[in-house]
């Protein structure tokens, strides 16, 4: 197929982009390189630099290139940043979404694989969180993807748009051949922080808050590989290509780890000592967030494949490999 890849350069879009030329897609990428890097591309990939906001950029695209699907990882995904700044979110994520739609109904364009999240749901009692669990995001960054969801569900009524979104829970880890991985700067998710320690870029980690009502007093999280979650998508793009309805599933593993488990593996998987401090609470952080998978096994037949030490080790081996990111 020929693929439209929007933020193709961005820690997820790469890793979609190299399973998809692996897999012999044709695959044009789109990407500011606001937080992509150009590194992370494979040379196959015809790679366009500038902002899906910016029309007359996006049209060009468009004219240039026949197009068969579109998969639009391009957007700000930071929920702390989302609170100090929530219009930047409605008009990178929103905005943006706005026109990469106007652009595929103008050009005939009829499917698209999309990137939500776990923080479409807000907070909720009872894990594991299925597909129909009511939405109530607690910060802007999850309000955006949730309002691009109903976009998508408006845009496939009047333009028959199908689409299939796919809500993310924690993604981590990197390429098995560890040729890319994650390299955000400021970097806040947790398990690369935690790498940081036996990089010798910090001298210890902080966990925030140790009061939150789960077993151990942390967070629990549902990390997914990052090369299992992009195998959905490819699994999403030939549900759309068979002609099925627009649909919504969860990306997770059904298995919550503490943040104290991440840190207790990490040790494993480094042999560090990884020393550790206790801060206070990160504002907006839900004491517990897990998945089902099971309406992606049943109608995608996609299952995650990785645990949670694969995901650590495959992040290690990758920050060992190129400790400044992608920067040398
Ligand atoms: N954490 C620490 N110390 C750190 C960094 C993080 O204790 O230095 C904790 C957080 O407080 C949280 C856990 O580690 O309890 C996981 O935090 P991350 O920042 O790694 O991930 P989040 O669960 O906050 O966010 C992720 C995605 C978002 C998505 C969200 C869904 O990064 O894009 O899941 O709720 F929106």
């Amino acid at each position: 197929m020929n693929l439209l890849v929007l933020g193709g350069a961005g820690y997820i879009g790469s890793h979609f982009v190299k399973l998809s030329i692996e897999l012999e897609h044709s695959v044009i990428v789109v990407d500011n390189l606001l937080t992509g890097h150009k590194e992370s591309l494979p040379k196959q990939a015809k790679f366009y630099e500038g902002d899906i906001r910016d029309r007359d950029f996006l049209n060009k695209v468009f004219k240039d290139n026949t197009i068969d699907a579109c998969i639009h990882f391009a957007a700000s995904s930071l929920v702390g940043e989302s609170m100090k700044d929530p219009i930047k979110y409605f008009d990178n994520n929103v905005n943006g979404t706005i026109v990469l739609l106007e652009m595929m109904a103008k050009y005939d364009v009829k499917k698209i694989v999309f990137s939500s999240s776990a923080a479409t749901y807000g907070s909720h009692e009872k894990m594991p969180i299925t597909e129909d669990y009511e939405t109530n995001p607690t910060n802007p960054y999850g309000e955006t993807k949730l309002f691009m969801e109903k976009m998508m569900k408006w845009a496939d009524k009047a333009y028959d748009i199908k689409y299939v979104s796919l809500r993310y829970f924690n993604v981590a880890g990197a390429s098995s051949d560890s040729s890319i991985g994650e390299d955000h700067f400021p970097e806040t998710h947790l398990i690369p922080i935690v790498l940081q320690v036996p990089l010798e870029k910090r001298e210890y980690i902080t966990i925030f808050g140790n009061d939150y009502l789960t077993f151990d007093g942390t967070c629990i999280r549902d990390y997914i590989h990052v090369e299992d979650l992009v195998d959905a998508h490819i699994k999403a793009l030939k549900y759309l290509e068979e002609g099925n309805s627009s649909e919504i599933f969860n990306l997770g593993t059904e298995t919550g780890f503490s943040n104290l488990q991440i840190v207790e593996t990490s040790r494993k998987v480094t042999g560090h000592k990884l020393p550790m401090k206790i801060g206070s609470r990160r504002l907006g952080d839900p004491d517990k967030l897990v998945a089902t998978y099971k309406k992606a096994e049943k109608i995608l037949g996609w299952k995650p494949t990785k645990n949670i030490e694969d995901i650590i080790s495959s992040a290690w081996s990758f920050h060992k490999k190129h400790p400044n990111g992608y920067k040398e």
